[in-house]
């Protein structure tokens, strides 16, 4: 007998085919969020999951589900799994490191441009039919070529814009809990600096720090107040890192100019103040969705799944054995 498990959102063909050979799958290909009660259901009697980042796994669904050895993230991010809760039942929990490091970076270039220079807004203002010519002062946006560009939180994907960044002429300055060695600041072309020296002087301030406890509101009024007044933020790391209230505001008031953000606090439900904001660029948490990342995430964690169930060793384990 296959072990059972369960596939909590639509996954790619070979994904799934991958799975079925080693697994009995209950699958949600119907794609439609499960809620808590609908997830402990049909994990109750399943050894294994492969679940999103739309699921939280806690100790209150741990101890409904018995049978279950592993929990698969599709996903880098693991803030909708407590790893705490895991071990204390004995629940393998995976990520997917690595494979996404670089498409989420060229998503971030992609949030700096489009809202330097006012892509989106452009772009819907012409739709509307409202564009009666060429003006000079039409849209004047900000430039990106030879702009400081301040790093937030320098692992692999801050890594991999540092090095796109180049490719504009920006100079790059960089903050992260530890320093990098001096050969991956050389690699990246990066200097370190304290958090308020990046604050100071960044044109642009780009976040890539994971969601956790230490990093909820890393970002709020006091940091703003920090920044140049034509200042632009991008996240497209996590929500909650930026506090979306005081963010709104301080657009608002024009402490900061613009914002570009991929991920919001309480997503998929937007703070509706966003909307009526037109120097924001926003998108709905897409920065790893090209179509190649995205099958790799999904097999990579369908990897760690057979891993983790048939030699209880899978290569992105987030945490040792209980
Ligand atoms: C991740 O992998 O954490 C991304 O946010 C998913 O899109």
């Amino acid at each position: 007998m296959k072990p059972k498990v369960l596939v909590t959102r639509e996954v790619f063909d070979e994904t799934f085919d991958f799975l079925a050979r080693f697994f009995e799958i209950e699958s949600n290909q119907s794609d439609a969020p499960l809620t808590p009660a609908q997830l402990a259901n049909r994990l109750a009697d399943k050894e294994g999951a492969l679940t999103t980042l739309s699921e939280r796994i806690d100790a209150a669904l741990l101890a409904q589900c018995p049978k279950l050895k592993a929990v698969c993230n599709i996903a880098v991010g693991f803030n909708n799994i407590d790893l705490k809760a895991c071990q204390a039942h004995g629940v393998m929990a995976t990520n997917t490191p690595g494979v996404l490091d670089d498409s989420t970076a060229d998503f971030t270039l992609a949030l700096i441009l489009a809202t330097a220079r006012r892509v989106t807004e452009a772009e819907q203002y012409l739709r509307a039919g409202k564009w009666s010519g060429w003006k000079l002062k039409q849209f004047l946006g900000t430039d990106v070529h030879h702009a400081t560009l301040g790093i937030l939180g320098m692992g692999r994907v801050g890594q991999a814009v540092a090095r796109r960044a180049h490719g504009f002429e920006m100079t790059v300055l960089y903050h992260n809990s530890r320093r990098l060695s001096a050969e991956v600041e050389k690699n990246c072309g990066a200097a370190y600096v304290s958090m308020d020296e990046l604050f100071a002087r960044a044109d642009i301030l780009t976040v890539h720090t994971p969601y956790s406890p230490a990093t909820h509101h890393l970002l709020g009024a006091a940091q703003f107040a920090k920044m140049k007044p034509g200042a632009i933020l991008i996240n497209a790391a996590r929500g909650g890192v930026v506090d979306d209230t005081a963010l709104i505001e301080a657009l608002k008031r024009g402490t900061i100019a613009a914002a570009g953000l991929d991920v919001f606090e309480n997503e998929p439900t937007l703070n509706p103040d966003f909307l009526k904001l037109t120097n924001v660029v926003l998108t709905p948490h897409i920065a790893s969705s090209s179509e190649a990342t995205r099958r790799r995430m999904a097999m990579l964690a369908a990897e760690n799944l057979v891993a983790a169930l048939t030699t209880g060793k899978p290569p992105n384990l987030l945490h040792p054995p209980a």
